[in-house]
């Protein structure tokens, strides 16, 4: 029986399904034709294979395609179904397909061909994300809000100012993308089991039919190496983990009322009829969880590995395809939260002053004036502290953001701690100006600032 291939003796015990990736391997599936494609006709144009057997090859290939995966035979892998299926349609001269080459160098092509269509809409993603703050930002570069640090209130910043660090972060996230496709989009095709072969081979036909760059030089390098997987896993996670403190951002803000999120991109509850809750960016704030996991479970598979191959790579493949598939879909989520979300304008602007948040350009104002910065933030600090203590006791409940500090509280703070009234120090407009939020932002104009 010509279908039967030759591995009878192997792989049909209890241990076959433990063994078989081949359920796993649809998502090689097209690859695999490709490949199969291209090192047929590589085989014939170098002579080694008959023109008429690689065109019933080839044929048979189209077959196959058009069946799909779930029609392949059993097999340990898609590499040994598709054979098999091969040399069920076309006889044993079907065989010839895989002269000069292992399921090893073949499975690694495959990932890398499959890999590098999912990294470039994983890349695509990330454009479109910041093409959606981008757009935030022209709507709002001039929508004040408050700006944090340590998640307390620092300094009044913008809406434009926040989307935009994103958008900045965003852009090295696909940097790192591109430069983990361009190390996947390398040949390992004609490295054979790792030792190379005795056919005339050409790799660097194979790697132009397949599109790919160029080839991994060294066979035993070309067969085994999975650090493509690891570098764009890892650039995975770090744009994940961009994405984590873009989607707790909002998630804050949500809290805050400084932004709505569209009902697409909210849940509400099963019991509390009232509840509109920010769900997509907590799913994509936990994307960043199984990103690292993706991360640490590759790595963990692959150290220690001697060369060549081994089967342990069979599992390692399964974390760069879960991990790209969550990011790249966590990304796709925050971009369109983002873009149809609402600021409110009025509520970011009454909180724009919270917590005294204008303190820091009142400082720089009296430093400008000539007194060394360290004693204009201590006597802004007395100020702060002053308004503070007096908001405290208005009320049983300590209120951090109440826009305290005034004219009032800054003059007292000039005379206990300098001795003098502020405006033998400043012009009283100009204190007014810089507890102004507004103006605060106007006036923070240094490359990069919020201005
Ligand atoms: N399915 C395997 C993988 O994904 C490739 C097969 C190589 N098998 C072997 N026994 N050398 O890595």
């Amino acid at each position: 029986d010509e279908g039967v291939v030759r591995r009878d003796r192997f792989s049909g015990g209890p241990a076959r399904s433990f063994l078989s990736s081949l359920a796993a391997d649809e998502r090689i599936f097209e690859a695999d034709l490709e490949v199969d494609r291209a090192h047929t006709v590589m085989l014939a144009e170098q002579g080694i294979v008959e023109d008429d057997v690689a065109g019933q090859v080839l044929t048979a290939l189209d077959a196959i395609e058009v069946d799909g995966h779930g029609s392949l035979p059993d097999g340990e892998d898609v590499h040994e179904a598709i054979e098999t299926a091969v040399i069920e349609r076309i006889g044993a001269e079907g065989g010839k397909m895989h002269t000069a080459r292992s399921r090893n160098d073949e499975v690694a092509a495959c990932i890398r061909y499959r890999l590098r269509e999912d990294v470039l809409e994983a890349v695509e993603t990330t454009l479109a994300l910041r093409e959606s703050l981008v757009a935030v930002a022209e709507a709002h570069t001039e929508t004040i809000m408050p700006g944090y640090t340590h998640l307390q209130p620092a300094q009044p910043t913008t809406v434009a100012h926040w989307a935009l660090a994103y958008e900045g972060a965003v852009g090295r996230d696909t940097a790192r993308l591109l430069e983990a496709y361009d190390r996947i989009n390398e040949s390992p095709l004609g490295g054979a089991a790792f030792a190379g072969t005795t056919f005339d081979i050409d790799r660097e036909r194979t790697a132009e039919l397949l599109g790919f760059d160029g080839v991994v030089e060294n066979s035993m390098d070309a067969s085994s190496s999975r650090d493509f997987l690891l570098e764009v896993t890892q650039a995975l996670s770090t744009h994940a983990t961009t994405l984590s403190g873009l989607a707790e951002d909002v998630v804050i803000f949500a809290n805050r009322g400084f932004v709505d999120l569209s009902d697409d991109y909210s849940s509400t509850s099963s019991i509390m009829p009232q509840k509109k809750n920010p769900d997509t960016l907590e799913l994509v704030r936990a994307v960043a969880g199984d990103a690292a996991g993706g991360v640490q479970g590759l790595t963990t598979t692959l150290k220690g590995l001697p060369r060549a191959y081994n089967r342990d790579l069979q599992r390692a493949t399964t974390y760069a395809w879960e991990t790209v598939d969550a990011v790249t879909e966590a990304s796709e989520v925050a971009a369109g939260a983002v873009a149809t979300a609402d600021w409110n304008e009025e509520t970011l602007a009454a909180e724009a002053g919270e917590g005294f948040s204008t303190a820091t350009g009142v400082a720089d104002l009296l430093a400008a004036n000539g007194l060394p910065f360290r004693t204009a933030h201590e006597m802004v600090a007395h100020a702060a502290e002053n308004s503070a203590e007096r908001s405290s006791a208005d009320s049983h409940v300590a209120k951090p953001r109440d826009n305290g500090a005034d004219y009032d509280a800054l003059e007292a703070a000039a005379r206990e701690v300098l001795g003098e009234p502020l405006e033998s120090l400043v012009d009283p407009d100009a204190v007014e100006e810089a507890l102004d939020p507004a103006a605060s932002v106007a006036s923070r104009d240094s490359q990069g600032g919020p201005a």
